[in-house]
């Protein structure tokens, strides 16, 4: 046995494949409750930093149970990429064979990205959200802002209204123009000063950041009410006593991670009430524990991003390609014997 193949699929091989939206919902649903069984490994992630503000990570991840499936997400994050025309957040992500280790595919890792965090969002909303939930605001509407709105829709069907702000209003009309005839069940509505953004926040029940790091808190206490569910993708667009006094409930997707945040001081305000009152999204979808007491809480999700959910959705992209004969079949070796 000496030559060796994996499947190469660019962006575009898995554009190619048209999975449904709702089959990756539920592979990260079915990932996420696999981690929350223990049946998974998940070290810490690593990282570089070349330049400031931005980040390489190594995200390594095994899912267990009939999943059985291991591979490792290498993403970067650079906020300057929009001007040059690239992607902030892209890279590769590579998945093995559980058997032998061997290589079995190596993915673009964008589209893996972009929609298995508006999954975990949105499958901690199926869980997490009041009865009812109407109207969700966004607060940013790149391509988070985008994602998550028609994710949620697809696990809260109630949903009406999505008010959306960003700072830059160009970007606004930009998610209207897209956002509106792909979803044209939902009234998308434009947030336009501050006293809009607040009766925004005021007439929801989702409110969900999906902005960049800044240099100060875009959400506090004043602006919230009870019975909502809070989903900050950027741990510290939300000021610390949103957190430590608003949240009465604190859902993560690992709480290692939120320990890693924490010590690097992204929770201004600490979160010293839920060191051992926290609850893991996997335990909660496995009912171990529990999304939302009533519905007057105000529950907090703070979701850093696992590799689980990203190894989970390789792995279906892997299936469907594999079934569709999808991808480029490109050679690792061509023989075992190596020493010339
Ligand atoms: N937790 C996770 O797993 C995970 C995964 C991916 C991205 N993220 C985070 O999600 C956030 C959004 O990512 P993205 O890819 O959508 O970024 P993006 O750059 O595409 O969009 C961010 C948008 O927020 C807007 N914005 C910035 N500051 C604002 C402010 N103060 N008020 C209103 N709007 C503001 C920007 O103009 C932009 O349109 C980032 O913080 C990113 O780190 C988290």
């Amino acid at each position: 046995m000496g030559k060796y193949e994996f499947r190469y699929l660019s962006q575009e091989d898995i554009l190619a494949l048209n999975i449904p939206y709702s089959e990756v919902i539920d592979t990260v649903e079915k990932g996420m409750s696999e981690f929350g069984k223990g049946t998974c490994q998940l070290p810490v992630k690593v990282h570089t930093n070349p330049r400031p503000l931005t980040f390489l990570n190594a995200m390594p991840a095994y899912i267990g149970g009939d999943q059985d499936v291991t591979g490792l997400k290498w993403v970067a994050g650079f906020p300057e990429n929009r001007k040059k025309g690239l992607p902030v957040t892209w890279g590769i992500q590579v998945l093995n064979d559980t058997e032998t280790g061997g290589v079995t595919a190596v993915m673009d890792a964008r589209w893996i990205t972009a929609i298995r965090t508006a999954a975990v969002a949105a499958v901690t909303a199926k869980y997490c959200k009041v009865e009812n939930s109407h109207s969700m605001t966004i607060i940013g509407a790149g391509e988070q802002g985008r994602w998550n709105a028609r994710l949620f829709k697809m696990v809260v069907p109630e949903l009406k209204k999505i008010y959306i702000d960003d700072i830059f209003p160009a970007a606004i009309d930009a998610y209207l123009k897209k956002m509106q005839p792909l979803m044209p069940e939902v009234e998308i509505i434009p947030i336009r000063s501050p006293k809009q953004r607040q009766q925004a926040i005021d007439d929801s029940q989702i409110l969900l950041s999906a902005t960049q790091r800044g240099d100060k808190p875009i959400i506090y206490c004043e602006n919230l009410h009870k019975g909502m569910l809070g989903l900050p993708l950027e741990s510290t667009a939300w000021d610390g006593r949103t957190y430590t006094q608003m949240a009465d409930r604190f859902i993560c997707d690992d709480w290692n991670l939120v320990k890693c945040y924490l010590d690097d001081g992204k929770y201004t305000d600490g979160l010293d009430k839920f060191v051992n009152n926290h609850q893991i999204l996997g335990q909660v979808i496995n009912g171990t524990a529990c999304g939302r007491a009533n519905q007057e809480e105000f529950v907090i999700a703070s979701s850093h991003g696992i590799a689980i959910s990203d190894v989970a959705v390789g792995q279906l992209i892997l299936r469907k390609a594999e079934a569709q004969n999808i991808g480029t079949m490109l050679p690792l070796m061509e023989e075992n014997d190596i020493l010339r």
